[in-house]
């Protein structure tokens, strides 16, 4: 499951300095239908916290997801999935502990010690902008972590710019126009909706809406998808088959995705791995070893998913009896 990291991030960086020509437009559209090639993304974070003024929403987060992992995130509603969600966009800063995300060389071992200063943290693993500590930040004008890409539950798009310009906003590089409107219609293709690259947003479905914001998201080729709730407001047959679509796109591409969902059946289709977030801890991290594509009702998936319900309401119910 984990990619044999090859490349080194400097060799991937060095993409970024070429200036446009039909040959590089022709190699980054290649490189949209390709997996990201063994490219190791990892997320590791060591005693994260968060908290709003008294308000204790993280405590102590400990996790190492490794390259290429599908999480799922499930938890009752305002336990903290959002906020770390943020955290690890970048969009705001521990108030305790570190983060990191970027490349690493080869797996973490057991005993592979981690401080703020190490490889992972290194200019060379993350170009200088990965990470995210509570030293010396302040929480504000945070800089989002630019190999990070969130969608949320409403699609957000600019309703007066057409799809294929919509999508071309996740693109953060300058690239030039022409190279611009090939990747955003590449994009377009991979979630199926090339032929409404000219339409305005408001003529498309919810649905279609949602595939536009999940182009829009993969685009730049991030190296971690954190996506939270992005089909909440679906019908459940549109669900499933963005669900079908994540995981296509994801097996293509191999990035690291980190899904916040409060339906555990669309978690353990979808997920390698089951955190249950509760009182800003994670206090289950089960493993969904299944081959995919996973079939609906399998009973394998109904055990797994039984077993995160068994914990999440035996937990809900010792805490109302300690009230
Ligand atoms: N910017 C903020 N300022 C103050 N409180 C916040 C802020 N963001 C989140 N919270 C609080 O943190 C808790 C967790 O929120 P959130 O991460 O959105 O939960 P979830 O996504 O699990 O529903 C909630 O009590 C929420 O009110
Ligand atoms: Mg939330």
């Amino acid at each position: 499951m984990t990619a044999t990291p090859t490349m080194s991030a400097t060799q991937t960086m060095s993409t970024t300095k070429e200036t446009f020509s039909p040959a590089y437009a022709r190699r980054r559209a290649r490189d949209l239908s390709e997996p990201v090639p063994q490219r190791p993304v990892a997320v590791r974070l060591r005693g994260v916290e968060k908290s709003f003024r008294a308000l204790s929403v993280l405590r102590g987060i400990d996790l190492d997801i490794p390259s290429g992992q599908f999480v799922a995130i499930v938890g009752r509603s305002g336990c903290g999935k959002s906020t770390l969600l943020r955290l690890l966009a970048g969009l705001e800063a521990p108030s305790a502990g570190h983060i990191g995300i970027g490349h690493v060389e080869g797996a973490f071992s057991e005993n592979d010690t981690f401080s703020g200063n190490d490889t992972f943290n290194g200019d060379a693993a993350f170009g200088g902008r990965g990470t995210n500590t509570a030293a010396g930040t302040t929480g504000k004008n945070r800089a989002p972590n630019e190999h990070v890409r969130l969608m949320f539950q409403e699609p957000r798009l600019l309703p007066w710019a057409r799809v294929a310009r919509n999508v071309e906003v996740g693109l953060t590089r300058a690239e030039h126009r022409r190279a611009r409107r090939h990747l955003a219609r590449e994009a377009l293709l991979r979630v199926g909706l090339a032929e409404r690259a000219d339409d305005w947003p408001a003529v498309l479905s919810g649905g279609q809406k949602q595939r536009v914001a999940l182009a829009r998201a993969l685009v730049s080729r991030p190296w971690l998808l954190a996506l939270d709730e992005p089909l909440g407001a679906l019908d459940a047959l549109t669900r499933i088959g963005m669900q079908e679509l994540i995981e296509t796109v994801w097996r293509a591409q191999r990035f690291t995705a980190v899904l916040v969902t409060h339906d555990v059946t669309e978690a353990v289709t979808l997920a390698d791995r089951m955190l249950v977030l509760e009182d800003g801890r994670i206090t289950a991290d089960l493993a969904v070893d299944l081959p995919r594509p996973r079939r609906k009702g399998d009973p394998d998936l109904a055990r797994i998913e039984g077993r995160v319900l068994d914990h999440l309401l035996l937990r809900h119910r010792l805490t109302e009896g300690s009230t």
